[in-house]
């Protein structure tokens, strides 16, 4: 029952310790033997002691104060109490303070053995429930720490995906509405909206919106908070929505509105994290953007500013280049080209000759009809014009598109003689919008063509020197003027 317990005794009488010892060294206890309270804590400090049996009179303190020792330094050892006297006093103070049992003197060794057995018993489940409830305490630390890692995991991975959409926006795509898809995206859904200052109004203004709540209007802010906004650039929160500022060299351009959550229309500490990384990446993103259109639009007016050289030269072609693009814009738009593709052909409408300018003056302006000798050497301003504008990395697409303004449908055009589908969708309807503007254009050498004239002679060169699809859309058009 008790073989191997390791048990210290505290009695001041020989004769106990001799007795008691002896007795439990019999039922293969491990004993261990002090006279005072203070030899008895320093045996417990230093040995495995597993139970206490203490007579409460020591020489040097009393049992109740070596039981308060005892149990500060390991208070799951049992201390089995023995005294010559039946004090109930002492004996209710002894269990309040933690004794596992009270023994009196002559000591009955059956008692005391039953009573060492069960003090070894209960020491034995209490500290099973101590290590259970570590073990438990340890497994919520692990849940826990297990939920901050998901959340960490979620957090990152949602920062990864911002930064891939913004790094996949292309050039042609609108960067407000991408801003609002990222938005949306991130937050499964929810409306929001990219809004202007103005300034003047002491308003906030949408100038793009996703989703379909009526909420996204116009919203008038207190003159107060939006200075205070515009100067601190920290977000706001109005009604159940929330404003984030967009900011570009230390200025609010912008802010990016987004409603709360649906059930309570609040935004987690998270979220409104997430939602200024978006602003912050946007503002670089619009940044650069107004710089490239910044950039384009000057490369534009360098182009242009040489097709009007051009235009001086040969005052025929004058106003040429605008209606070949109103026509070729427009053309597009009944094919249903993307915004990107229209734009090219805003862009390469108004330039699509600038190759001229390296066209000798006796032929760009020889008032009579070319040899076949100046013809070829007219023929290269398509290459010319590609030359000019490639150098314009950013125009790459729209150097190619010059290039084949003048290849027939058949093949048989120039300079790379290529046939239907290898030419570019918008080289194919400048040719049409360009051939056409030129037959109804009176040249030195020959008179203007009337637009029924012209129309014709587009229809007959329907799928040999034209696209059959562009010179349809082209019809379709004229039927609108
Ligand atoms: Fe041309």
């Amino acid at each position: 029952m008790i073989e191997g317990t390791e048990v210290l005794i505290v009695d001041d009488s020989p004769d106990i310790l001799d007795v008691l010892g002896e007795f439990l060294r019999l039922h293969g206890c491990l004993v261990h033997e002090a006279r005072t309270g203070k030899e008895a804590l320093k045996i417990l400090s230093e040995e495995k002691v597993e139970a206490v049996i203490a007579d409460v009179k020591l020489p040097d303190t009393n049992g109740i104060s070596l039981l308060e020792g005892i149990k500060s330094l390991d208070p799951t050892i049992p201390v089995i109490m023995i005294t010559g006297y039946f004090e109930p006093n002492l004996i209710v103070d002894s269990m309040r303070k933690g004794a596992s049992d009270f023994i009196l003197k002559p000591i009955e060794f059956e008692r005391l053995i039953l009573a060492l057995f069960r003090a070894k018993r209960e020491r034995e489940l209490l500290l099973e429930k101590m290590r259970i409830q570590d073990f438990l305490d340890d497994k919520k630390k692990i849940l826990f720490l297990n939920r901050e890692l998901q959340e960490k995991i979620k957090e990152i991975s949602l920062m990864y995906q911002i930064s891939e959409k913004f790094n996949t926006i292309k050039l042609e795509e609108d960067i407000f509405e991408k801003v609002l898809e990222v938005v949306g995206e991130i937050f499964e859904g929810r409306s929001c909206a990219y809004y202007v200052v103005d300034s003047k109004e002491k308003k906030i203004v949408p100038f793009k919106t996703r989703g379909t709540r009526e909420i996204w209007r116009s919203i008038t802010v207190p003159e107060a908070t939006l200075d205070d906004l515009l100067s601190k650039k920290r977000h706001m929160e109005m009604e159940n929505l929330f404003f984030v500022p967009v900011v570009i060299k230390g200025e609010c351009v912008g802010f990016i509105g987004m409603e709360g959550k649906r059930k309570n229309g609040k935004l987690e500490e998270g979220e409104l994290l997430l939602l200024k990384t978006i602003a912050e990446k946007s503002s670089v993103h619009i940044e650069n953007r107004m710089l490239y259109e910044s950039l384009f639009q000057n490369i534009i007016q360098t182009l242009k500013s040489l097709v009007i050289s051009i235009n001086r030269r040969d005052a025929y072609t004058s106003g040429h280049c605008e209606r070949v693009t109103k026509n070729s814009v427009r053309v597009g738009e009944i094919l249903g080209v993307s915004d990107y593709e229209k734009n090219i052909l805003k862009v390469t409408g108004s330039v699509h000759d600038v190759g001229k300018i390296g066209i000798p003056d006796a032929i760009l302006l020889k008032p009579g009809r070319l040899t076949e000798e100046e013809y070829r050497i007219m023929k290269n301003h398509s290459v010319y014009g590609e030359e000019i504008i490639s150098r314009f990395e950013i125009l790459a697409n729209e150097a190619k598109i010059v290039k084949h303004h003048h290849e027939r449908f058949d093949g048989r055009g120039y300079p790379d003689g290529l046939l239907s589908d290898e030419i570019p969708l918008c080289s194919r309807i400048i040719a049409v919008c360009d051939a056409y503007d030129a037959m109804v254009t009176e040249r030195p050498y020959r008179r203007a063509l009337s637009r029924e004239e012209a129309l014709s002679e587009i229809k007959r060169c329907r799928g040999t020197q034209f696209d059959p699809q562009v010179v349809d859309a082209f019809m379709e058009m004229m039927d609108e003027c």
